[in-house]
């Protein structure tokens, strides 16, 4: 299965320059066939950052789209359909961030996704449970719920649609905080989360994991037949880092 080393750069950098040297390196980096590199950089910095990697094979995304239309009166929204129109391959749907800070919830989030995959954008929907969740032994249902955004897409009983949908498991907790759960964790819940699609009739379904990944332990991620791929924060802001953790994938 090919594998995916996606950086979301969130609110970072400060500068077009900076995102422009971060791209230009990203770019430069070796292109594995059996290794995807993403990067989403943010809505400010999208064209640029795809004009100096338009003849990669990096694909640029976005970490966020619009819920309610391609156009409109829809005040500080950007569309999956301007993405598209700039070059974006992909977006992020449901991060964590986005959750707890612009208070997204399900019914969000299902607009979310149906505006990304009609315009033709890839989805990586992020799930994760939260340390509290995590302690009181919740993970599996917070994410059956979290999940649950896709059960009545009837769209994704196509097969096309079916291959741009890729879902990250990113426990919050292990978000920018250096704390991961242990590999076995990490394949349970892969292994969850691919049974779950498989009964909405997805096989299959790629799953990155994220969550403090760095240039140490991603070759340990990277060896789990279940974890077809990181999500990277911190780490893929460091050009260094980020190399070493697409060797890793790149290697199984
Ligand atoms: P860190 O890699 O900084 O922990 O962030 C993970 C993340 O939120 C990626 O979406």
């Amino acid at each position: 299965m090919v594998k995916y080393v996606i950086g979301n750069w969130k609110l970072n950098p400060a500068t077009l320059t900076e995102a422009a040297a971060l791209a230009h390196a990203i770019g430069a980096m070796a292109n594995d066939a059996n290794c995807h590199i993403g990067c989403t950089p943010s809505f400010v910095h999208l064209a640029a950052v795809r004009e100096i990697l338009k003849h990669s094979s990096v694909w640029v995304g976005v970490q966020d789209i619009g819920a309610f239309g391609a156009t409109g009166a829809f005040t500080g929204d950007v569309s999956a359909v301007q993405a598209v129109d700039l070059g974006a391959k992909f977006a992020i749907i449901g991060h964590s961030e986005r959750r707890a800070y612009h208070k997204e919830d399900n019914s969000l989030l299902v607009k979310k996704i149906t505006q990304a995959i009609s315009a033709g954008l890839a989805v990586v929907l992020c799930v994760g449970e939260t340390k509290s969740e995590y302690e009181q032994g919740e993970t599996l249902g917070v994410l059956d719920n979290q999940l649950s955004v896709l059960n009545g897409l009837t769209v994704l009983q196509d097969k096309f649609v079916q291959d741009k949908l890729l879902i990250a498991y990113e426990p919050v907790w292990a978000i920018g905080t250096g704390l991961t759960p242990t590999i076995d964790e990490v394949v349970a819940v892969h292994r969850h989360i691919k049974a779950n699609l498989q009964h909405l009739g997805v096989d299959d379904v790629c799953v990155l994991y994220g969550g403090s990944v760095n240039d140490k332990n991603a070759a340990e991620f990277a060896g789990c037949d279940a974890v077809n791929g990181a999500l990277v924060g911190g780490a893929s802001l460091k050009v260094q880092s980020f190399a070493t953790i697409v060797e890793a994938f790149a290697q199984f």
